[in-house]
């Protein structure tokens, strides 16, 4: 530890009160998650439906592609309403209108607004506190809620089935006819449906709010935002200002500026390539081929959001029904698993290169073996869980088969779980290769290994945390399984990832010999403790609105409003990354992935900085929840960072394992600005206007109104996710062009080195 130990304490310090804080709302979750009543039965005692049949419901989502196809609990995929929102209205018109019919014998909107004010006093009555879950599990609801039920079932039958009156309607939300064909299993999915309304409609036992923490904005019954979500939401602006101020402070005062001298040839070109590094250009490859797949199921995703179930005719023409064999849901899905799929395998490239290196140059034993081993791992998990998919979201796979290999519903998790765990393993044998490289490195005595170990820290920390997505099952409860779900993802992106690009980076600048190894050191231990200690506590910003305490928002908003901090001021480190490639002579060849660098910084400023603190204080997040602003900022913020790290990644690979090969200015330029000149436009076109007209509506109306059929369909809506046409087709271009050029390099043929 050394001259380093402080930051090293620093560090640990972090890790244990930021894992301790989480763990123990998770504990919480665990115990206060809304619950599944043991059954749902009427005033006269007729019962609806029982924990089973909920429970029978959520497998049943999962079957349909769940988040994939509309969200819940704000959750999910954006064309379709949000199913609990949606839910909740429908059943507290269909309230009021029955109620008035009753009691004025006129519909609810013919009323008077003192009649009005009357009914919907006793609605809020009835649907937040006398929906309470009783002593003996059972939920007891009003003859007027049932027949409300009851009159809006055939509404949702007709969409998940084939109902020639709503074929409209299943267009306009990229739905494929029969999305759920058997009729006893729509029966389920609606018990679900409504449960997930309820828990966002009931009272919290002994509390004014909701499980959900009055989420989704409803003004009929007075989901309005809590005066903790007011508090946190400002409190956590504060603490940005601060964080930022304190930051510039300690970077103004405790930097010292010191001068380096670059080699005069470099360094790492002049080590000699392992077998298992030549063997890596099938990675890039993968990578890049992974990544044009991808771009291409997003540009047809974003095409179902104007043409429902076709392709501008050509599917009819060939006579193909597009959306029955590839609806939205599955291209949704197969676009967010490849990213996940490429952006990893690009990470696993680059530490496989950076391996031997660690190890002196050498590979240890069997070590191409096992690279292209994890190759054809990687091969089967992809292939295997995109026809899970396809088979499950096709309903050919029996439904008791879908958890396990079909589809699981939910968001970035959505491979059969036999699939998930395939993949664990390969991370597992991922980090086991990289591991065994640096054993001898930490044997040698003498030299500092502060670096190494941080390095390695971070690839531990990349490979082991895809595990907690294996800690809740088909039938957790929601709450549950959003936090093991959040662990994953949140903690990836917004911790392990985050620390991994600061050590990868110090690491290959470091044996480049553009930083001493003592700064690289130091600043890579100061970053590591600064992004864990926003982003482990941050996780709950996930979770303000799935059913846990009211802690989540204070705990969440105000840790995540820190990891915005040392993001915006990225600048400084963007700079640096630039102008390497004018150090020297030898440094203008690494110009390309030295600007894919550059771009990680941009965009982690811009989308993951600026967007995600643009849906993050939970006042903020109350209203936006499932609309367009989240997509703003998943793009900016997943492709913008991690995107451009993994391409600048391959790209640097390819430019070692391939020394003779250079870099086709040209291409690499159409690529590079083509990809963020996309990005930048689908955002500013098409994203975030539309993201910002549903906000509106959402804070006007409700959350149910800004995803509604009615709204979205609106001319100019409708126009702004045509334009978005535009500016995927510039990006896919730049995908091409970069990815080419990749290709190019791996395979083509070089004078040494072929
Ligand atoms: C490079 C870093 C980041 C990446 C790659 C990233 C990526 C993502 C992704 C993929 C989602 C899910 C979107 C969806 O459900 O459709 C998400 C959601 C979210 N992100 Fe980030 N993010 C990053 C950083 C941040 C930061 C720094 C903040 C704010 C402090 C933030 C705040 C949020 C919030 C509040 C949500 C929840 C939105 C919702 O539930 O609707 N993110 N992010
Ligand atoms: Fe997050």
């Amino acid at each position: 530890m050394g001259q380093y130990k402080k930051l090293w304490l620093l560090l640990i310090a972090v890790l244990t009160v930021c894992f301790t804080i989480l763990g123990y709302m998770g504990s919480e979750i665990y115990k206060k998650a809304p619950p599944y009543p043991e059954r749902v039965v009427t005033t006269s005692g007729k019962v609806l439906m029982t924990k089973d049949d909920i429970l029978a419901g959520q497998s049943a989502w999962q079957t349909t592609g769940g988040m994939e196809v509309g969200s819940v609990l704000g959750h999910g995929a954006y064309q379709a309403p949000d199913w609990t929102a949606d839910w909740l209205h429908r059943e507290l018109t269909a309230w009021l209108d029955l109620t008035a019919q009753a009691d004025y014998g006129k519909n609810f909107d013919k009323l008077t607004t003192e009649e009005q004010a009357v009914l919907k006093t006793r609605l809020q009555d009835e649907y937040r506190v006398q929906s309470a879950v009783k002593e003996d599990g059972s939920v007891i609801i009003s003859e007027t809620r049932a027949k409300a039920i009851e009159t809006i079932l055939p509404y949702y039958h007709g969409v998940y089935g084939d109902d020639p009156a709503l074929q409209t309607t299943r267009e306009h939300f990229a739905m494929k006819n029969n999305t759920l064909p058997s009729k006893e299993a729509r029966e389920k999915l609606f018990n679900f449906f409504f449960w997930t309304s309820w828990s966002s409609s009931a009272n919290r036992p002994d509390e004014s709010f909701t499980y959900t923490n009055n989420w989704p904005h409803e003004p009929l019954i007075n989901n309005v935002p809590t005066t903790e979500n007011y508090m946190w939401s400002f409190t956590s602006i504060v603490l940005l200002l601060l964080g930022i101020g304190l930051l510039m402070w300690g970077y103004s005062f405790l930097t010292k500026h010191e001068e380096v001298e670059i080699p005069a040839e470099d360094p790492v070109a002049k080590i000699a390539l392992t077998p298992s590094q030549k063997a890596l250009g099938k990675y890039v490859f993968l990578t890049v081929a992974l990544f044009c797949a991808q771009v291409l199921l997003g540009g047809l995703t974003a095409h179902y959001t104007v043409e429902g179930q076709g392709f501008y005719g050509i599917d009819k023409a060939l006579g193909i029904e597009i959306s029955d064999w590839l609806p939205y849901s599955l291209v949704r899905t197969w676009h967010i698993q490849s990213a996940i799929f490429w952006i990893a395998t690009g990470f696993l490239t680059a530490g496989l290169f950076l391996a031997p290196i660690v190890n002196g140059g050498k590979d240890p034993k069997f070590q191409v073996a096992g690279v292209n081993f994890l190759y054809i791992a990687l091969f089967i998990v992809v292939a295997g869980s995109y026809a899970g998919n396809f088979f499950a979201l096709s309903h050919i796979m029996p439904p008791e088969f879908n958890f396990w290999f079909g589809h699981q519903g939910y968001e970035y998790l959505d491979l059969g779980r036999f699939w998930q765990l395939l993949l664990m393993v390969g991370l597992l044998l991922w980090l086991f290769l990289m591991l065994r490289c640096t054993v001898n490195a930490f044997r040698e005595k003498g030299t500092d290994k502060n670096l190494l170990a941080i390095f390695v820290a971070s690839m531990v920390g990349v490979g082991v945390f895809y595990a907690p997505g294996l800690f809740y099952g088909e039938k957790s409860p929601i709450a549950v399984m959003e936090y093991w779900r959040w662990w994953v993802v949140h903690l990836w992106v917004e911790g392990f990832f985050e620390v991994f690009a600061t050590a990868a980076f110090a690491f290959i600048f470091y044996n480049m010999g553009f930083v001493r190894r003592s700064t690289a050191t130091a600043s890579t231990l100061a970053a590591a403790a600064i992004f864990m200690m926003g982003g482990i506590p941050g996780t709950l910003h996930h979770l303000y609105f799935t059913g846990s305490t009211s802690a989540s928002m204070a705990i969440g908003a105000c840790f995540s409003a820190l990891e915005v901090v040392p993001l915006v001021l990225l600048g400084r480190e963007a700079y640096e990354h630039w102008s390497y490639q004018n150090t020297t002579q030898w440094a203008k060849r690494l110009r390309w992935p030295l600007m894919c660098f550059v771009a990680v910084a941009f965009w982690n400023m811009i989308g993951a900085g600026v967007f995600g603190f643009l849906i993050n204080p939970p006042i903020s997040l109350f209203y936006i929840q499932g609309l367009n602003t989240t997509a703003v900022h998943a793009h900016a913020a997943l492709f913008g960072v991690y995107g451009f790290l993994a391409l600048g990644f391959v790209l640097l690979v390819a430019r070692y394992i391939k020394p003779e090969a250079q870099f086709d200015d040209k291409l690499m330029s159409w690529g590079f600005w083509l990809l963020n000149g996309g990005l930048v436009g689908m955002i500013v076109i098409s994203l975030l206007p539309i993201g910002a007209i549903q906000g509106y509506a959402s804070v006007s109306q409700g959350l149910w109104y800004a995803r509604s059929e009615e709204f979205l369909q609106m001319e100019l809506l409708d126009t702004l996710r045509w334009v978005r046409t535009a500016a995927d087709l510039v990006f896919i271009g730049g995908a091409f062009c970069i990815s080419w050029q990749a290709t190019k390099m791996v395979f083509g043929r070089s004078k040494n080195n072929a």
